[in-house]
């Protein structure tokens, strides 16, 4: 299905079309300092499960979420003394920081594919500002050019790739930094640089006083497996038609499941729900049946990580 995409002016017209257009679940490209994202509301699962679908992602990879401002950042995550130092010294920028999700976050539980830590991100081009803030809340976005191709730095690459799937992309020229933002996490005691990006890490380990650590050295649960995702604790069987006595069932198109992703046999709709369906099966305690979901569109990426779920762990 093709779209026709509006090329829209960096004015106040055009983006008060770009903020309706993402109201309404639509997808709209948008400059930043480091490289036109792909955005969508974060707070709308089925729009987040078309970022994927326009990108033609195999996969779900957690995506970062933009805002206008430090306040609002605040909102969504536990906040630390570090996050408020780099946050003070490199907000707005191409700076990316990794915290742990707040009750009540109300973001899609796709933009994170399913972790308990979240990306945020507040960009400083003008654009990308007034867009945040006509809009009023998150903005998930990755880099707006089709899987495994280069990251657009202007309004031309991101509509040769992108054109005809997604409703608009805001033109405001090319990006000044073009390299996307430096990625931070931290672990029990340090900042630990996830990405290497448009913000040098010297001037990060000057304001933090401290060196960062990288993935490799930095204590975590899955050793080389950063960017690992949710996994559930109980065992997964995949193309099930019916649960087993132990198992709970989730459904998808006429397999009807304690909780079904999409009855309709909608992809977009089940992608939405997957992670949060897997979560409350989890839950429950117990093994999941999982109903089989067709190899096409983002049924790619669903089936790429029900596969990751069902695959043995030590
Ligand atoms: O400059 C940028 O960062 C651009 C602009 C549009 O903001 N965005 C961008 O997004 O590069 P993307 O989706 O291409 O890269 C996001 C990166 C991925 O490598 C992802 O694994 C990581 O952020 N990420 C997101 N959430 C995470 C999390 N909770 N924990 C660890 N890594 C995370
Ligand atoms: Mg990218």
């Amino acid at each position: 299905m093709s779209i026709k995409t509006q090329r829209l002016q960096a004015d106040r017209n055009g983006l008060e079309q770009a903020a309706t257009l993402l109201q309404g679940g639509a997808l709209v490209a948008f400059p930043t300092e480091t490289v036109y994202g792909l955005g969508a509301d974060a707070r709308q699962g089925e729009a987040v499960a078309s970022i994927y679908a326009a990108k033609g992602r195999p996969s779900f990879n957690p995506l970062i979420v933009h805002l206008a401002s430090i306040d609002a950042a605040r909102n969504y995550v536990d906040w630390t003394p570090q996050a408020e130092k780099l946050a003070q010294a490199f907000w707005p920028g191409p700076l990316t920081l990794v915290l742990p999700l707040r009750d009540g976050h109300g973001l899609s539980s796709l933009v994170t594919a399913g972790l308990p830590t979240v990306a945020l991100r507040v960009p400083a081009h003008p654009a990308a500002q007034a867009l945040l803030s006509q809009f009023g809340g998150p903005v998930a976005a990755p880099s707006a050019n089709p899987s495994g191709r280069i990251s657009p730095t202007t309004a031309d690459h991101v509509l040769s790739g992108l054109s005809g799937r997604i409703a608009a992309v805001v033109d405001d020229g090319p990006c000044s930094v073009g390299l996307e933002s430096t990625i931070i996490g931290f672990d029990e005691t340090r900042a630990v640089l996830l990405r290497a990006g448009g913000l040098a890490t010297e001037d990060i380990e000057n304001v933090l006083g401290q060196t960062l650590s990288t993935p490799d050295q930095a204590h975590i649960t899955a050793p080389g497996q950063l960017s690992s995702h949710y996994a559930p604790r109980g065992v997964v069987r995949l193309n099930a038609t019916e649960p087993l006595e132990d198992e709970h069932m989730l459904g998808f198109g006429p397999i009807a499941g304690t909780l079904t992703l999409s009855a309709s046999g909608d992809l977009c709709e089940a992608a939405a729900n997957l992670f949060d369906h897997l979560h409350q099966l989890d839950a429950l305690g117990g093994k999941i049946a999982v109903a089989p979901v067709p190899m096409e569109g983002l049924g790619r990426a669903i089936n790429d990580r029900l596969q990751r779920a069902a695959a043995p762990r030590s």
